[in-house]
């Protein structure tokens, strides 16, 4: 059963979102700090999850997961913008909160196993996610777009029942200490970007203790490219053979700016 293929099919990530985030935004600093919060959230938002909510009018209106199989079901992201009735205009802050940290919408069900959550992510992140979304930035001004009802399949509602609603964290969560390049990596591949999610062997992985998963980033999974072509997800450990370990950071710059691998060739995109 293709079932390990699902996290990714849809997940139309092309490798580039990485790009800006690894770099801080030290050049923001004179901005007041609610304006660096919104630019924090817009960094991750626009980056990451505008991949499975960016819409067709350019906001964050959402789509049809076209993508996914139709033996799992039909499933849309949700219209995430500042509309009252068909965004998400009604979410106070809190609700936010819960939602990023355990799935739990504000209609009090779960949210299906695409929503990813973020429970190592840092306070500071999280909230700049809420003040950009509830912010008067273009991409989250309101938009009327609406979808059919969600529809899980048989093995689509079996596979979401493994996906769990997570727990509030029960004391704050502080930012690695920035200038370490280690932490901040580590950070950035366990907590905001979820690499782990592909580049690791589990089918759901533990988001608590990502780096404890089956083959912690060595690869595993093949997943299919935009050509439904299949594709196997790489091993980004040190590994001198089968690794990135004879990287150099340009070399990884250079793949996160033009999509080229170190061996010359095109990464394909998901
Ligand atoms: C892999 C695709 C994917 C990514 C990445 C993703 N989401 Fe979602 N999101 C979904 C899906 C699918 C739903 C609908 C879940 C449902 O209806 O049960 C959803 C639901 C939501 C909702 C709930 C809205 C409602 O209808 O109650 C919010 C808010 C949200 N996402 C925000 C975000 C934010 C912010 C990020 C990035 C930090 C993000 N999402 C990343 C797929 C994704
Ligand atoms: C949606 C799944 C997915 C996510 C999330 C993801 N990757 Fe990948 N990544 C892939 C796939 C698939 C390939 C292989 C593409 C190919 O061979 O053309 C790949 C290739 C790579 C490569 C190239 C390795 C090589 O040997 O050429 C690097 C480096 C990499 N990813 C790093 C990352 C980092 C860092 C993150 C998180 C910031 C990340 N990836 C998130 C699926 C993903």
């Amino acid at each position: 059963m293709k079932i390990k293929t699902l996290l990714s099919v849809f997940l139309l990530i092309a490798i580039g979102f990485i790009i800006s985030s690894l770099r801080l935004t030290s050049s923001i600093s004179s901005l007041s700090s609610d304006e660096m919060s919104i630019k924090r959230g817009e960094k991750i938002v626009m980056n990451y999850c505008a991949l499975c909510h960016g819409g067709e009018d350019g906001k964050l209106s959402g789509k049809m997961m076209d993508d996914i199989p139709k033996f799992v079901g039909t499933i849309h992201t949700s219209n995430i913008t500042n509309n009252i009735e068909k965004g998400i205009g009604k979410y106070t802050k809190d609700q936010l909160r819960t939602l990023f940290r355990t799935r739990i919408k504000a209609d009090g069900k779960k949210a299906n196993m695409l929503m990813p959550i973020f429970p190592l992510m840092a306070d500071e992140d999280i909230n700049g996610i809420i003040d950009f979304l509830k912010s008067d930035r273009f991409a989250v001004q309101s938009s009327e777009a609406t979808y059919p009802p969600q529809k899980l399949k048989w093995i689509g509602r079996t596979f979401d029942k493994k996906v769990k609603i997570g727990t509030m964290p029960d004391k704050p969560i502080s930012l690695p200490d920035t200038s370490n390049k280690i932490l901040w990596g580590k950070y950035m591949v366990t907590a905001v970007y979820r690499c782990y999610e592909c580049h690791s062997g589990e089918m759901i992985p533990d988001d608590y203790n990502p780096t404890v998963s089956k083959k912690y980033l060595q690869g595993g999974h093949t997943m299919y490219d935009m050509e439904r072509k299949k594709v196997k997800v790489r091993n980004i450990t040190p590994d001198l053979k089968t690794g990135i370990g004879l990287w150099t950071e340009d070399d990884f710059y250079k793949l996160i700016n033009t999509g080229v691998r170190k061996n010359g060739k095109n990464v394909r995109s998901l």
